[in-house]
Formats: C-alpha cells, structure tokens, sequence
C-alpha cells in the first residue's frame, strides 16, 4: 500500500561515507516502520524498493563523489512493505577541516504529477536495466532527457515546480 509524506513534513537523515545511517529525524523512522535502533548502522538501502532502477543510486553516488549534491525522486520501502515516494536533496556533510565526512538527505513530499511521469520511466529504465545493465538504462536515460533538450537536473526541477 503507498502511504504519502504530509505537505510539510521533512525527512531527513544523515550517513557516514559508506552511506550507513547515522542519524534519522522522526519522521524519518516513523514513515519507515522500522525502529531507530534497526536503522542506525543500517546501509541506507534498507529502505530501497525494488522498482528503483539502480542507475539513480549510481548518478546519486557519483554527485557525491564530486562532492555536488543531487535532487532525485525515489521511491522507499517501509518495513512492512508499503512504499511511499520522496522528493530528495542529498548533499556532502563536511567538518571543519572541509573534508567530507558523510551525506545528508533532506526529502519534502513530491508533487502528484512528478511522481506519475517518473513512476512511468522508472519502469522504462527498470526494464532495460534487467536486459542490458546499467549501460542500457543510462543510454535511456540519456535519452530521454536529450528528446526534452534538458539536462538531469532540470528535468527533476521542472518536475517538482
Ligand atoms: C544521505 C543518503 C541518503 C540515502 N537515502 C536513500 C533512501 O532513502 N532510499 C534508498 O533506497 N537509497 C538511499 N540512498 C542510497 C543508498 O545508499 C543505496 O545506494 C541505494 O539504496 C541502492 O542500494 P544498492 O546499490 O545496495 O542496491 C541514500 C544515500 C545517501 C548517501
């Protein structure tokens, strides 16, 4: 069953460089249905569903790695099987000394529309992904945005206006 975020809720939490969890507000634990204790120490793809193609998590590792951050519509699984869909921003987290020391993700609640027409390439690039690998699924990707004339981040800007 898809359950939805409120119009102004945020869930954030944060990671260290492997991407295990290191922190999550409560809203963050709640909508997961898992308990803090679960989650802490947990690698963030605890949450991940299997409709995510996982050529997002590569664009989103290699922002990252580019110490850039990265806006993305991602759909999570909760504990008990239910999946709702975030609007995400994950960005470096550094210390003082300006070295990285782990991610954060800041999600609000994705517009309606944005989560329809992503829903639908997902699957496009899931399918392919299942075929060809990542290579497949990137060349769609590419594509698609190149037939709109716009880049990764525009599209998802768009989407979420
Ligand atoms: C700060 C941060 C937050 C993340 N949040 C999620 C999330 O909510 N859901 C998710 O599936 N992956 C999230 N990821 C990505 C996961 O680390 C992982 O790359 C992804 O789940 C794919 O996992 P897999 O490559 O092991 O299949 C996040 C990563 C970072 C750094």
């Amino acid at each position: 069953m898809q359950i939805y975020m409120r119009d102004n809720d945020f869930i954030v939490s944060k990671t260290d460089i492997k991407g295990r969890i290191t922190y999550g507000n409560e809203t963050f634990i709640k909508m997961s249905g898992y308990l803090e204790s679960e989650l802490l120490n947990s690698p963030h793809n605890i949450l991940r569903h299997e409709d995510m193609p996982a050529i997002v998590f590569k664009l989103l590792w290699e922002r990252l790695y580019e110490e850039k951050s990265i806006n993305a519509f991602v759909k999570n699984k909760c504990k008990n099987g239910d999946y709702y869909w975030v609007f995400a921003n994950v960005t470096p987290s550094y210390n003082e000394k300006g070295e990285v020391i782990g991610y954060y993700s800041v999600r609000r609640k994705p517009k309606e529309k944005a989560v329809k027409t992503v829903e639908a390439i997902y699957m496009d690039l899931l399918k392919v992904e299942k075929k060809e690998g990542l290579d497949g699924s990137f060349k769609l990707l590419k594509s698609i945005l190149d037939s709109q004339g716009v880049s990764y981040d525009e599209l998802i800007i768009e989407l979420q206006k």
